[in-house]
């Protein structure tokens, strides 16, 4: 920072990548602090991974995001993983070092927890039992969180039983394994409940649950963010439940690359939100 010459340079490494809004966010902020720099959607393709961070250092990298199918493997080629990622058992984001060695964290925890407090400011979590659809790396991700902002109940519900037994087995937390048949009921007394699963997603069936025993004013969230009103936040708002949608998770967890890249923490404002929504479809056909 601070030096004219430099142009400074991101990117996300995905297989496929182009539909990341990752480069719409970073550009956003690079325009909107007046810095001379780019952020690359860089499709890379797994074989392909090792030589691509490798390439970060000579080729001006300040880091990168990374994104599907590469957080596990990624975590494996860098030089060093942060407890928090080794926890969480993936990186979302890498940071070159003057060195050249490459430093793996996750900020999707910190993007997950922050956009809650930013769209719902009343919201703690230990109010009551949280409810947590899915156990795969966004899951994972979610439960970290939860657990570090102090909840007292996680129940954990997903398809593959034992992929969410690992997760209590392995996260220090108050969780409850419920298996996917009873997901329905999972959902009475909840504070909260969030889909961690690709359903919902563009593309994909919905996800099939009953929101009955519900309660009333429980925040009902969603990491999916194609499109922003999956079929279970539509259902959840139509009852009168509060909401959030996926989109924040991802601008927040970028504040936390920015800082570690940039050395500035940007700002996710209304105006950023809008300028990002008005790129993703609604999914309604
Ligand atoms: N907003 C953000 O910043 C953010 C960050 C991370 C992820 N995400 C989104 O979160 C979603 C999940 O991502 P991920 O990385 O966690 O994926 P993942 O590791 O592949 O996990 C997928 C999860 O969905 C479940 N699932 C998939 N198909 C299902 C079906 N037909 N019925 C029931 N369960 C099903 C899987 O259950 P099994 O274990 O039984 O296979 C698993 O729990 C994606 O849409 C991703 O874009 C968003």
């Amino acid at each position: 920072m601070g030096d004219p010459d430099r142009f400074l340079l991101a990117g996300v490494m995905g297989w496929p990548v182009m539909h990341s809004r990752s480069p719409l966010l970073h550009n956003y902020w690079f325009k909107q602090h007046k810095l001379a720099g780019a952020y690359l959607p860089l499709a890379i393709q797994p074989a392909g991974l090792a030589a691509a961070l490798r390439a970060l250092h000579p080729l001006g990298f300040a880091g990168c995001n990374i994104t599907i199918p590469h957080k596990q493997e990624a975590m494996k080629l860098v030089d060093d993983v942060d407890t928090l990622a080794k926890s969480i058992g993936a990186i979302s984001c890498v940071l070159v070092r003057p060195d050249g060695s490459l430093a793996g964290t996750n900020n999707d925890c910190y993007g997950f927890i922050q956009n809650i407090r930013q769209e719902q400011p009343g919201w703690r979590a230990d109010l009551g039992p949280s409810v947590v659809i899915g156990a795969g790396g966004g899951s994972r991700a979610v439960c970290y969180g939860l657990a570090q902002a102090g909840a007292r109940e996680i129940r954990l519900v997903n398809r593959t039983f034992a992929r969410a037994k690992k997760i209590a087995e392995e996260f220090a937390g108050p969780f409850k394994v419920f298996p996917w048949e009873q997901r329905h009921e999972a959902l009475d007394d909840a504070v909260m409940v969030v889909n961690t699963t690709s359903l919902g997603m563009v593309g994909q069936d919905a996800l099939d649950i009953k929101l009955d025993k519900l309660p009333a004013r429980a925040l009902a969230v969603d990491i999916v963010y194609i499109p922003l009103e999956t079929p279970f936040l539509e259902a959840a708002r139509k009852r009168g439940n509060p909401t959030v949608n996926g989109l924040g998770m991802l601008l927040h967890q970028g504040r936390r690359a920015w800082q570690a890249w940039f050395g500035i923490e940007p700002e996710v404002t209304a105006e950023l939100r809008a300028a990002v929504e008005k790129t993703i479809p609604d999914g309604k056909p």
